[in-house]
């Protein structure tokens, strides 16, 4: 895929987003400093303790996957229902390369998570926003479309930096002038929680975990 696909008028983030992960991603995406900075392996353990489910068959849904980071680990873990999806194919394809080997029901997808995710209503047990939500100019968009397809019951799980107040408005104001890398704002734990509680979902609940990031879970009413 060597074309931008057709955003909406002004979403100079998207294009970002799009720039970085399909072309310049793809093949460093896994080395980069902050996924070691970031400690991302202790996030992922934090998740996987989240999604612990003797019924390895539980329907998976990665959004915004990326190169597959989460969704190896978590076929290594012997889940053996895995989707995911992203904005760039060809990071995509760094995801299907990876997880060829592993027997599973692969299902990978290239959309945009906050107009519409090609699945039907109540398609998955467990859904992951794993350093996602950043990206989301319209986060409130994103999460209604994620509810959508999460079966009743389902669980939602979202980690994101944490940046105390002051640190968090000037990284910010600066990402508004300047997007990074499809980066758009950092939003506060409250707000994501107070969304999740607006899109539907209950026992929302969320933590720190080290000084720099917050999980943040809630469940999809019966
Ligand atoms: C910082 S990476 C996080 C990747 C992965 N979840 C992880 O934990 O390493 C953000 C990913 O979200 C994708 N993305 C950004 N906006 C998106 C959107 N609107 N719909 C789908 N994917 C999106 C980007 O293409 C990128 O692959």
């Amino acid at each position: 895929m060597n074309k931008m696909p057709e955003f909406r008028k002004n979403d100079r983030y998207k294009r970002s987003s799009f720039r970085a992960y399909n072309w310049k991603m793809p093949p460093r995406y896994d080395s980069c400093i902050w996924l070691k900075l970031g400690k991302v392996d202790l996030l992922d353990d934090a998740v996987l303790r989240e999604i612990s489910n003797d019924d390895v068959s539980i329907r998976i849904l990665d959004i915004g996957c990326a190169t597959g980071r989460l969704l190896y680990k978590l076929a290594k873990h012997g889940y053996t229902n895995l989707s995911g999806v992203d904005l760039a194919p060809r990071i995509i394809e760094v995801a299907r390369n990876k997880l060829s080997p592993f027997k599973i029901n692969l299902n990978l997808k290239t959309a945009d998570s906050e107009d519409h995710l090609p699945w039907p209503d109540n398609s998955f047990d467990v859904i992951t926003l794993t350093g996602v939500i950043h990206h989301f100019y319209r986060l409130d968009d994103a999460l209604k479309e994620a509810c959508r397809v999460l079966d009743k019951d389902g669980k939602l799980i979202i980690w994101d930096p944490w940046f105390p107040v002051i640190i968090r408005q000037i990284v910010n104001s600066w990402l508004y002038f300047f997007p990074h890398d499809g980066d758009y704002r950092f939003y506060t734990p409250k707000k994501v929680e107070n969304s999740l509680q607006e899109t539907g979902l209950k026992n929302t609940r969320y933590r720190k975990i080290g000084f720099w990031t917050y999980i943040i879970t809630g469940e999809k009413s019966s």
